[in-house]
C-alpha cells in the first residue's frame, strides 16, 4: 500500500452520521458502512478515482468488478437491465441479501473499473436500515465490496474493519454487528437460465428456482478464488475434535474453545462466522479445527467460505 495515512473516523448510525457520510462520498472519499451480511466499503460508483480507492484501500491485486449498491429496484434499472426471471426475484426478495449479476445498461453512469470494463454489473439492494438511509441521502450507487484488506477476512462489526483499514479510508458508520454474517448470493441472469454465481446469506426458494451452479474455473467472481476469507491460522474441517495443540472452532453437539452455535443453528453460526475467525487472528491461533457444519441452508455458503479458508495459500 502506498499514500500516506489518513484518519478515518468512526461516525454513528443517527442523522448527522449518515449525512456526514453522504458528503464525505459526494466528495470521492470512500467510508465503510454496515449491511445485513458484512461491513462494505463504499464509494460513489460514478466517480473513478473514489472505486480506484476502494482498490488501493483493500490492497486488491486487480481489478475485479465489484458490487454496485442502490437504493432501490428504480435505481437499479438506471444502470442494468433486468429480464423479467431477474425483476421477479428482487421484487420478492429486495431489500434482501441477493445480489444480482445482469446486462449493463448501455450509457450508464458508471465507472467502467466498478465492472472491470465488463458489460454486466452486479447489482444489491440491502436489508439494512443504515445503509438504505445512506444509499437515499448520498442519492446514488455505491461500489460496495467487503470492507477488509484484500484476502482477508470480512468484517461484521466496526472494529473488524478498524483492524483491517484504519488510515487507508475516511470513515465508518458503526452501527453495531451485522445480522447475518455472510455475504450475499450472486446470482447471475446473463443467459437463458439464472446461474447461482456465489453462495451467499439468501436461502429461501433458491432450491426451488431452478438456478444453475456454474462450473467453469473461471474465477468471475473473486469470492470464487480458492484461498480467500483466510485467517492466519492453518484450516481442518470436519474435526470432532483437537489434535494437539490445535484451536477448536465448535458447532452443535462439538463443543469447541469458541463455539459457532452451541444450540447447531445455522442462522446463528453465520452470524458469528466471521467475528469468530477474526477472534482465532486477535488471538494468534496457528492451527484452527472446525467441527463438521450441515451443509444444507446456509451451512452451504458457511462451508463455501470456510473450504476457501482452508484452501492452500499462494
Ligand atoms: O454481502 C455482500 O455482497 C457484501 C456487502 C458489503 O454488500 N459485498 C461483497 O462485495 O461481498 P465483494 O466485492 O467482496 O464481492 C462482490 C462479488 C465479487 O465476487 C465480484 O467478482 C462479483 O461480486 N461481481 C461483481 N460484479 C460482477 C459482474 N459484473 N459479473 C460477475 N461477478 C461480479
Ligand atoms: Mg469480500
Amino acid at each position: 500500500m502506498t499514500g500516506k495515512p489518513i484518519k478515518t473516523r468512526r461516525l454513528a448510525g443517527d442523522q448527522a452520521g449518515i449525512a456526514q457520510a453522504a458528503s464525505i462520498l459526494r466528495a470521492g472519499g470512500l467510508v465503510a458502512f454496515p449491511t445485513e451480511t458484512v461491513y462494505g466499503l463504499g464509494g460513489d460508483a460514478r466517480n473513478g478515482e473514489a472505486v480506484a480507492r476502494i482498490f488501493a484501500a483493500k490492497g486488491r491485486p486487480s481489478f475485479n468488478p465489484l458490487i454496485v449498491h442502490v437504493a432501490d429496484i428504480e435505481m437499479a434499472g438506471r444502470y442494468g437491465i433486468l429480464n423479467a426471471a431477474a425483476r421477479d426475484l428482487v421484487e420478492g426478495a429486495w431489500p434482501g441479501p441477493v445480489s444480482i449479476v445482469v446486462p449493463l445498461r448501455p450509457g450508464a453512469d458508471l465507472s467502467p473499473l466498478v465492472t472491470a470494463g465488463q458489460d454486466s454489473v452486479a447489482l444489491r439492494m440491502p436489508d439494512s436500515p443504515v445503509a438504505l438511509k445512506l444509499l437515499r441521502e448520498f442519492g446514488g450507487p455505491l461500489a460496495g465490496p467487503s470492507a477488509n484488506p484484500s484476502g482477508r477476512i470480512s468484517p461484521t462489526t466496526a472494529d473488524h474493519v478498524l483492524k483491517g483499514l484504519d488510515g487507508r479510508i475516511d470513515a465508518v458508520i458503526d452501527a453495531g454487528p451485522t445480522p447475518q454474517g455472510v455475504e450475499s448470493t450472486i446470482i447471475g441472469f446473463l443467459g437463458d437460465r439464472p446461474s447461482l454465481l456465489r453462495e451467499g446469506a439468501f436461502v429461501p426458494s433458491l432450491d426451488d428456482m431452478e438456478v444453475e451452479t456454474v462450473t467453469t474455473d473461471q474465477p468471475i467472481a473473486p469470492g470464487q478464488l480458492a484461498s480467500h476469507y483466510a485467517p492466519k491460522a492453518s484450516v481442518r474441517l470436519n474435526a470432532t475434535r483437537a489434535h494437539p495443540g490445535e484451536f477448536l472452532l465448535g458447532f452443535g453437539p462439538v463443543a469447541g474453545d469458541l463455539t459457532l452455535s452451541t444450540k447447531g443453528d445455522l442462522v446463528e453460526a453465520a452470524a458469528n462466522l466471521y467475528a469468530a475467525l477474526h477472534e482465532c487472528d486477535a488471538r494468534d491461533v496457528r492451527k484452527l479445527a472446525v467441527a463438521p457444519i450441515p451443509e444444507h441452508g446456509l451451512g452451504r455458503a458457511i462451508n463455501d467460505r470456510l473450504r476457501r479458508a482452508a484452501a492452500p495459500r499462494d
